[in-house]
């Protein structure tokens, strides 16, 4: 059976080694096999939770595209667009935020992270958020939605809400219920200057991640400044439970060149840091390099940008409004 694929990126610029290994080149290997339908979406709407500069917005709009297309999905086999070119998502969001429950929100761990301190500042959009992303996915009766470990507290939320739905109205399997596609090894990348924080592009320090825009020169002086510690390379994967730094550049290197752990600890162990560190930097050019070149290419070329932005919305909206249509129906408008 053909999988349905959907999945959402936000611009907020700064896509990241942890967007590109968490998420991205997933996408590439789902839309490379041609029984798959994939639908990729720049999620405008959820960028706008945290205050946006809206020149740099539609900047990094496009930049986002560039970078799915620099990494090697075809926009003519796979439909790119971004979210808020398609009302659907935003009609359905409403719909579900009078399905899910605020106890179910409440749970939300990266609301709580995003939050902070102050809830009571935070953005209605931000607490919602998750609800948008489901409309996202249920809107085109996605099948599969490949994302980070990061994102698996929303897919479920998501599933609820879908269940939740069919069952309220009595439309058994209407909405589809979604699989998330999570990596087993390595789904969460760490920073580089702190293993126990995820790589993100909020991070104040650009030290912290390898930017996919980053030149070769930027990634090998950040993998030479990451952190580690004083112990030698380790022998054994339990030695790597409390060694939160290596366990990153380690897992790190397994999946650029797509081994496990424990392969990686085997053919290291004994050398010295140093030499793991200029392999690391070595795989990582070969493999970041090429984008970065290709997004700041791209990035010259707004027209191509757009035109993928028009045909890839038109076709998502036809997907979503009849959808949408059948969902008003249902509801009784
Ligand atoms: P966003 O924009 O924060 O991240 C995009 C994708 O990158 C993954 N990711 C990571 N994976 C591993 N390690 C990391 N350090 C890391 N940082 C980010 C994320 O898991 C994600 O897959 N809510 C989503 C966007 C979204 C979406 C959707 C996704 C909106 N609607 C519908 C799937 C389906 C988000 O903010 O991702």
């Amino acid at each position: 059976m053909s999988k349905k694929i959907f999945s959402g990126v936000q611009p907020t610029g700064n896509l990241h080694l942890g967007n590109y290994l968490g998420a991205i080149k997933n996408f590439v290997k789902l839309s490379n096999d041609n029984t798959n339908d994939c639908i990729f979406c720049v999620v405008d709407l959820h960028a706008i939770t945290a205050k946006q500069n809206p020149k740099e917005l539609k900047d990094n709009i496009l930049e986002t595209i560039a970078t799915f297309v620099a990494s090697g999905i075809d926009p003519k086999k796979s439909i790119i667009f971004n979210q808020s070119r398609v009302p659907a998502h935003s009609e359905a969001a409403w719909i579900l935020s009078c399905i899910a429950r605020m106890g179910w929100l409440n749970r939300m761990t990266q609301f709580k992270e995003k939050a902070g301190k102050d809830k009571e500042k935070a953005s209605i959009g931000l607490f919602s958020y998750p609800v948008l992303m489901a409309a996202d996915i249920l809107l085109y009766d996605a099948t599969h939605v490949p994302v980070g470990d990061d994102q698996k507290q929303h897919l479920e939320l998501c599933r609820d809400i879908a269940q939740k739905f069919n069952n309220e109205f009595e439309v058994e399997d209407f909405l589809k219920i979604p699989e998330p596609l999570i990596q087993k090894e390595f789904s969460r990348i760490m920073s580089l200057k702190d293993g126990s924080k995820k790589m993100s592009k909020s991070e104040l320090s650009d030290l912290s991640r390898i930017n996919l825009t980053d030149t070769k020169d930027q990634i090998i002086n950040k993998i030479k400044k990451a952190k580690t510690d004083t112990l030698p390379m380790p022998s054994t994967i339990e030695e790597l439970k409390e060694r939160h730094e290596v366990k990153n550049l380690i897992g790190i290197y397994s999946n650029l060149i797509e081994t496990s752990l424990e392969k990686t600890i085997v053919s290291f162990s004994g050398k010295n840091f140093s030499d793991f560190k200029d392999k690391l930097s070595q795989v990582l050019v070969e493999k970041i390099e090429p984008i970065s070149n290709e997004i700041k290419k791209l990035k010259r070329d707004k027209e191509y940008l757009s035109q993928i932005l028009v045909e890839g919305s038109q076709k998502a909206n036809e997907i979503a409004s009849k959808k949408i249509k059948k969902i008003h129906e249902i509801v009784g408008f």
